[in-house]
C-alpha cells in the first residue's frame, strides 16, 4: 500500500466485492461510490453464490476474468496469494452472509467495508469486533446517513452545544415498498428480506432501523440505555415485521422515540431526524439533504445548506459540486468510502488517520446496531418491556 505514483500521490486503493451481481442492489451503489473521490479503483469480486453469474459480473465489470471468483472463499485464498492483492474488501451479500466472510478477509489481512445489520446475531458482531481489534485493520459500515454533509452538519452542532443538554430524540425511516407482499412475487430483494434465514430475527427492524437508530446516536452521540419495542407485522403471512414503534432512553435523561416502516404509503426513503435541546432544536430529512433546519428557541428557523453561511467543516469536507448544485445518496457512500481510503492509507504509513476520516462508522456501532435488533425481539416477545440490554 505504501507505493507511490510518479508525483507522489499514493496508488488508489484495491477494491474487491463479494456480492453486488447481477440484478442486486447495493453493490453497483458501493461500486460507483467508491469511484466518485477516485481514491478506489476496483479489482475483484466473488459477486453471486451462482458461479456463472460471478463470472458474468466480473466481465460487466471489466475485471480480470481470473479475479471473478466462484465463492468468496475462493477469493480469500485467491487473492491472499497476489502480489498486486485486494486492500479492502465490500460486503454487500443478504444480512446472512455478512459475518463468515468479513471474518475470513480480517483474518487473511484484508481491510473490511460491510454494509448492515451488521451480522445475523450480537455475539457475531462482538467477536467481529474483537477480530478487528486483534488484527488492527480498518472495519467500516455503510451507514449511509453518517455520510451526509448536513448529518454530520448537525452532530458537529450537537457536539458544541449549540442545542444544549439533549432532551427529546425523534427519528424515523419510513417506506412503502411491502405495502404488498410483493415477496410472494418473487423480487429478491423482498424475498430475502422476509425469510428470517436470510434476513435474522428483525425485518424492518433490521433493514432500516438500525438506520434510524444509527442516525440517532451518530448526530447526538449519546447512547441509548434501553428500550420498550412493539413490531407489527401488517403484510399478511409475512414472518417478519414490517412496521416497528419503539421508545428509547438515553443515558443523561434524553428520551428517544423512534419509527421504521415498509408499509407506508406515500413515503419513499423518509428519513426523518429531529433533536430537541434545552436551547433549539434541528431538522433532517434525506430526502431534501442539503439542508439542516436549526431553531434557537424563540427565534425563527434558520436553514443551513451545504457549504452555505454557517454551515461548517463537517459541511464541506469533501468539495465535489459547489453549494447549491445538490449532492446526495452517491456522494453520502461516496463519502464514506473516502473516509475509508484515508484510513486505510494511514494504516499502510503507519499515521494516525484524519479526525474527520474517523467519522466512518465503525465496527462498534454496527454492533450495536445488532445488540438493538436483539433487545427490540425480546422487548416485543415481553409486550413492550423495557430492556437495558444495549
Ligand atoms: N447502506 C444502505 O443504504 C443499504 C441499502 C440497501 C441494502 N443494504 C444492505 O446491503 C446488503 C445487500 O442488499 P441488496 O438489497 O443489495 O441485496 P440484493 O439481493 O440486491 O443483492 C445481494 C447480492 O449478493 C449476492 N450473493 C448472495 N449470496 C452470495 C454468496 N454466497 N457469495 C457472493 N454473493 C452472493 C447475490 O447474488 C446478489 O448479487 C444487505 O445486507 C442490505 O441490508 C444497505
Amino acid at each position: 500500500m505504501t507505493e507511490t505514483g510518479g508525483d507522489q500521490q499514493p496508488r488508489r486503493i484495491r477494491l474487491g466485492m463479494v456480492g453486488g451481481g447481477p440484478g442486486s442492489f447495493i453493490g453497483p451503489v458501493h461500486r460507483l461510490a467508491a469511484r466518485i473521490d477516485d481514491r478506489f479503483e476496483f479489482v475483484a469480486g466473488a459477486f453471486s453464490s451462482d458461479p456463472e453469474k460471478s463470472r458474468q459480473a466480473g466481465v460487466d465489470c471489466h475485471i480480470d476474468p481470473a479475479r471473478a471468483y466462484p465463492t468468496w472463499q475462493a477469493m480469500v485464498e485467491g487473492e491472499r496469494q497476489r502480489a498486486d492483492r485486494i486492500d479492502a474488501v465490500a460486503i454487500v451479500t443478504p444480512n446472512n452472509l455478512h459475518y463468515a466472510p468479513a471474518k475470513a478477509f480480517l483474518e487473511a489481512g484484508f481491510h473490511v467495508i460491510c454494509d448492515k445489520p451488521l451480522t445475523m446475531t450480537a455475539a457475531e458482531a462482538a467477536d467481529l469486533v474483537e477480530t478487528v481489534h486483534r488484527t488492527g485493520l480498518v472495519f467500516g459500515v455503510t451507514h449511509t446517513y453518517a455520510g451526509y454533509p448536513m448529518v454530520r452538519q448537525a452532530r458537529a452542532m450537537v457536539a458544541a452545544g449549540e442545542l444544549g443538554a439533549i432532551r427529546v430524540i425523534h427519528v424515523e425511516y419510513a417506506q412503502s415498498w411491502l405495502t404488498e407482499t410483493i415477496e410472494k412475487t418473487g423480487l429478491k430483494q423482498a424475498v430475502w428480506r422476509t425469510d428470517p434465514a436470510q434476513s435474522g430475527g428483525g425485518g424492518c427492524l433490521g433493514d432500516i432501523g438500525t438506520h434510524a437508530y444509527h442516525l440517532a446516536n451518530y448526530v447526538t452521540g449519546l447512547t441509548a440505555e434501553s428500550l420498550a419495542a412493539e413490531l407489527s407485522i401488517f403484510g399478511e403471512g409475512r414472518r417478519l415485521d414490517d412496521n416497528v414503534h419503539i421508545l428509547l432512553r438515553y443515558a443523561g435523561g434524553a428520551r428517544g422515540m423512534l419509527w421504521a416502516s415498509q408499509v407506508a404509503p406515500g413515503e419513499v426513503n423518509g428519513v426523518r431526524l429531529r433533536v430537541f435541546g434545552e436551547k433549539g432544536g434541528l431538522s433532517w430529512h434525506q430526502e431534501q439533504p442539503n439542508e439542516l433546519i436549526f431553531t434557537r428557541h424563540g427565534e425563527p428557523p434558520r436553514h443551513i445548506t451545504r457549504g452555505g453561511p454557517g454551515a461548517g467543516d463537517a459541511a464541506v469536507y469533501v468539495p465535489r459540486v459547489p453549494a447549491g448544485h445538490p449532492e446526495g445518496y452517491l456522494e453520502a457512500f461516496a463519502q464514506l468510502y473516502t473516509d475509508a481510503a484515508e484510513q486505510i492509507l494511514a494504516h499502510a504509513e503507519g499515521r494516525a488517520p484524519s479526525a474527520q476520516s474517523r467519522l466512518l462508522p465503525t465496527v462498534e456501532q454496527g454492533a450495536a446496531g445488532m445488540r438493538f435488533i436483539e433487545a427490540a425481539l425480546e422487548s416485543n416477545r415481553r409486550n413492550a418491556a423495557w430492556i437495558s440490554d444495549l
